[in-house]
């Protein structure tokens, strides 16, 4: 095919976020190519999935059981003529694909930009192989806030208060009845900061997963898909 200098014609500029739409549909198309026969799949949330999602219908793989990791995803898997069932159905997963927020160096993610990192976690954590797929943006040197976080209702002031700076996202509460706040302070070392946020009464869950959940990071640039291999072995 003849490029745009040979032809004279200028392509135009591509927006961050064109660029970004194709960068998530690049990752998850590879990501699409891992899912096999027969195998139980955990399927994340986020925009990036929902190019995931008819990438892996488009296989055509007989006998797939999915698990979804929120309504929008389920919706869109059964509509796309994928057979998701509830995870307890299903029991241990063959292999969890999923969005992030931010992946640092050492392959900590912040998850939970939709507000779904507690059902992300649970099914990455029922997966024996968790494959992270992003855009090139995501690619971050450290994790900064926002940390988003799932609280109980009862008392959540208090709870706030012990997590300050943090704030509730003013969104819909999750399919659990938590209700999605940020954690707006530093972030540092990613480790100590999920052990405080876990040690907090009242936190359900927070969206900092550790490296050694993660199996696979798929990061989609204009050149190509990068590879890399995570701390939790396949
Ligand atoms: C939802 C998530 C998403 O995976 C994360 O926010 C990335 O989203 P997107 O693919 O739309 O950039 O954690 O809770």
């Amino acid at each position: 095919m003849a490029s745009p200098r040979a032809t004279g014609r200028q392509r135009p500029p591509l927006s961050d976020g064109d660029a970004h739409a194709r960068q998530k549909q690049a990752a998850a198309t590879a990501a699409a190519e891992l899912i096999e026969d027969g195998m139980r799949v955990g399927l994340g949330s986020g925009s990036t999935v929902a190019y995931l999602l008819p990438a892996i219908a488009a296989r055509g793989c007989e006998g797939l059981r999915c698990v979804a990791t929120s309504t929008a995803t389920e919706k869109a898997a059964l509509a796309l003529g994928l057979r998701v069932e509830g995870l307890d159905q299903v029991g241990e997963l063959d292999i969890a694909i999923d969005g992030a927020d931010q992946i640092d160096p050492e392959g900590w993610l912040v998850k939970g930009g939709g507000g779904a990192h507690t059902r992300e976690k649970i099914v990455a954590a029922a997966a024996r192989r968790f494959v992270v797929i992003a855009s090139a943006e995501k690619d971050v040197r450290e994790l900064t806030a926002p940390v988003p976080l799932e609280l109980l209702a009862f008392g959540v002031q208090r709870t706030l208060a012990m997590l300050a700076p943090a704030r509730l996202r003013g969104v819909p509460e999750s399919p659990d009845g938590g209700l999605i706040a940020d954690y707006l302070g530093p972030v540092g070392d990613p480790q100590a900061l999920a052990s405080r946020l876990s040690a907090t009464p009242g936190v359900v869950d927070h969206g900092l997963f550790a490296s050694t959940m993660v199996s696979t990071v798929m990061i989609a640039r204009e050149t190509g898909v990068e590879v890399r291999t995570g701390a939790k072995p396949d």
